[in-house]
């Protein structure tokens, strides 16, 4: 099976579609943390988030800027989050997948997109070639808004300078958007999604180009839009390597 069929049995299986093709053996998935063994086992004090300025966290290290996520009270939703889910995946990805906010499982977990838009998330990537752990994935807010609601432009506002570093740190080569939420505040635009997909953006004051996707919470609830996903990540793929 050649590397286009594989990419369209991950895309159909994500699909719910079964493609009846036989599986190469999978690779070892790498160690739990692998991708953080350089860190030191040292963890410093955190910081007392809602007294930094945007310069302060835009200064700060790996570990300074997960330590402060950690305990951060910048917005209303320390009051009622379980934990703050920071980010996961290769520091050094050239792809940089961005969420909304976590939700019910990630606040429970810790880790973004592990629920069942996770899933689909993974399979997405998979149809591009990607494994989870290839890649880096965050969120516009590092709290869980209370029922899932949208996050509040005060919330967006707190949070942004800890993404600004993630992206300032991980320097990917391409930023996947997923969603309207993601897309908007991203681009620093009230552009529907529909218009946003399909078209190659930069992440405002650098040159990383930017493609917008829908979300795959959205798309489980739509399937029909799974097709117009796909087309997106080819795309992306394609910005990448600079085809588009
Ligand atoms: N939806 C998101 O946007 N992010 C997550 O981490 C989970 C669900």
């Amino acid at each position: 099976m050649n590397n286009k069929d594989t990419a369209r049995s991950h895309y159909l299986e994500a699909l719910g579609v079964q493609a009846w093709v036989r599986h190469a053996p999978r690779a070892a998935a790498p160690a739990p943390g692998a991708a953080q063994q350089d860190m030191p086992a040292r963890q410093p004090k955190a910081e007392n988030a809602a007294a930094l300025t945007a310069q302060d966290i835009l200064r700060m290290d790996w570990r300074a800027l997960e330590q402060t996520v950690r305990v951060c009270t910048r917005c209303r939703l320390y009051q009622t989050r379980t934990q703050t889910v920071f980010g996961v995946g290769d520091r050094r990805a050239e792809w940089m997948v961005i969420g909304e906010a976590p939700g019910a499982e990630e606040d429970r977990q810790g880790e973004p997109f592990v629920g069942r838009a996770g899933q689909l998330l993974n399979a997405m990537l998979k149809a591009i070639g990607l494994e989870r752990e290839q890649v880096y994935i965050a969120n516009i807010l590092k709290s869980r808004p209370p029922n899932n609601r949208d996050p509040l432009p005060d919330e967006v506002a707190a949070c942004e300078p800890y993404l600004m570093r993630q992206i300032q740190l991980v320097q990917p080569k391409i930023i996947l958007a997923v969603g309207r939420i993601a897309a908007q505040n991203l681009l620093k635009t009230d552009t529907k999604i529909g218009q946003l997909r399909g078209n190659r953006h930069t992440y405002p004051g650098t040159d990383i180009p930017l493609v917008v996707t829908y979300h795959p919470a959205y798309l489980l609830r739509a399937p029909a839009e799974k097709r117009k996903a796909w087309e997106d990540l080819k795309f992306a793929r394609k910005v990448l390597r600079g085809e588009a």
